[in-house]
């Protein structure tokens, strides 16, 4: 039994939010501005993007990504399986058809075959999505996605500063997005940002999320080259992100021991095993997930002993909006009701992570 509740995860707001947010309560403008624009150059020099554009959500990223491609009804946009539902919500909201392929039992990321036998002539975009920071099969999609011309659109929601082959994740595709929810490395409470180095690209994700106009906008005499929304991130999130940006560092580098003594005290176990994060590849783990044989009594075992878990979400192909037979998804339908998030929290102390070691080999001696 932990002597404290030792969370799956918890976000944490420190001083420096104050002071930010503050300074925008002060300066009477609280809607999208330079605050925001101070934001988006952070988070675009931290991954190498060229532009980098502030949204409402990871999901209004995404669905603004693919807007801005033109794509919508008609089109199909290939997406994993075993993912948050919003990668496919955010197909939809576009008018466009979620596709759904399998994902690799071993990565619990979209599988390159399942991509390529999912490819229609009306397949517009496929969207990568790396999980708990695990950078999806790049190498291998991209050239899947190269043989057919169709865009990359990375679903980097979980991904903020993990790498993969020398680039940020959300860098390598057409547009890559980010999410700032609660539950990420860094939070704006919800917000979100699509990253691009096409110049073209970035204009119409500019002038899209906000009505069309190509630049901010009095609200009155604008010129509006197009129909788009608002999807403005105000100076009053981006104020949190800023002051957020200043634990990143150390944030992920607690992030990645969690893991790392996760790894190393959950090593060659009979019935868990970790997917696991390249490291020196420069992964930045968000989450430690788990592929655990007996998954609902481990949960609720170390949830007992005050020690939380997340179940991984089901395959999408399993609810109501994009219901289709379990026997296309075989890696899903394996991985998904044996994936579990560990406790993961930046707060988790070494003795935290300890005690979770120690919990499950407990567990795993009396089950085997
Ligand atoms: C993989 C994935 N895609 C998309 C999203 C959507 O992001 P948001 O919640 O910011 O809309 C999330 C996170 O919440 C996510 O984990």
């Amino acid at each position: 039994m932990s002597e404290r509740p030792i969370p799956w995860w918890a976000p944490k707001i420190g001083d420096g939010e104050y002071a930010l947010v503050r300074d925008v309560l002060a300066s009477d403008y609280l809607n999208e501005g330079e605050v925001t624009t101070r934001f988006e150059r952070e988070i675009a020099t931290l991954t190498g993007a060229k532009h980098a554009v502030a949204t409402t959500s990871g999901t209004t990223a995404l669905f603004l990504a693919l807007a801005a491609l033109g794509i919508g009804h008609g089109d199909e946009v290939i997406v994993p399986d075993l993912t948050f539902i919003a990668s496919a919500n955010a197909v939809k909201l576009t008018g466009a058809t979620p596709v759904l392929a399998d994902v690799d039992r071993a990565t619990l990321n979209l599988c390159p075959e399942a991509l390529e036998r999912a490819i229609t002539p009306r397949t517009r975009a496929i969207m990568p999505v790396h999980v708990s920071g695990r950078a999806a099969d790049l190498a291998a999609i991209g050239t899947v996605a190269k043989a057919h011309g169709i865009p990359i659109v990375e679903d980097a929601a979980e991904a903020l500063t993990s790498r993969a082959g020398g680039k940020s994740l959300g860098t390598i595709g057409v547009a890559g997005c980010l999410s700032f929810s609660p539950n990420k490395t860094i939070t704006t409470g919800q917000g979100g940002m699509v990253l691009t180095d096409d110049d073209a690209l970035h204009g119409r994700l500019r002038e899209l999320k906000d009505h069309g106009r190509p630049v901010r906008g009095t609200g009155g005499d604008d010129v509006h080259h197009s129909v788009g929304f608002n999807f403005k991130l105000t100076n009053l999130q981006a104020a949190v992100g800023l002051g957020q940006l200043a634990y990143l560092r150390e944030r992920l580098d607690r992030q990645k021991r969690n893991y790392e003594l996760y790894a190393r005290g959950l090593a060659e176990l009979d019935g868990l095993t970790l997917p696991g994060f390249n490291l020196t590849g420069g992964e930045a783990p968000l989450w430690t997930d788990a592929i655990v044989e007996r998954r609902d009594a481990l949960d609720r075992f170390l949830a007992a002993r005050r020690m939380h878990c997340r179940r991984f979400w089901f395959p999408l192909h399993t609810q109501a909006p994009y219901r289709q037979p379990d026997d296309r998804f075989p890696g899903a339908m394996w991985a998904g009701p044996r994936a579990l998030w560990l406790p993961s929290a930046f707060t988790l102390t070494d003795q935290d992570v300890e005690c979770v070691v120690a919990a499950v080999r407990e567990f795993l001696k009396s089950a085997n």
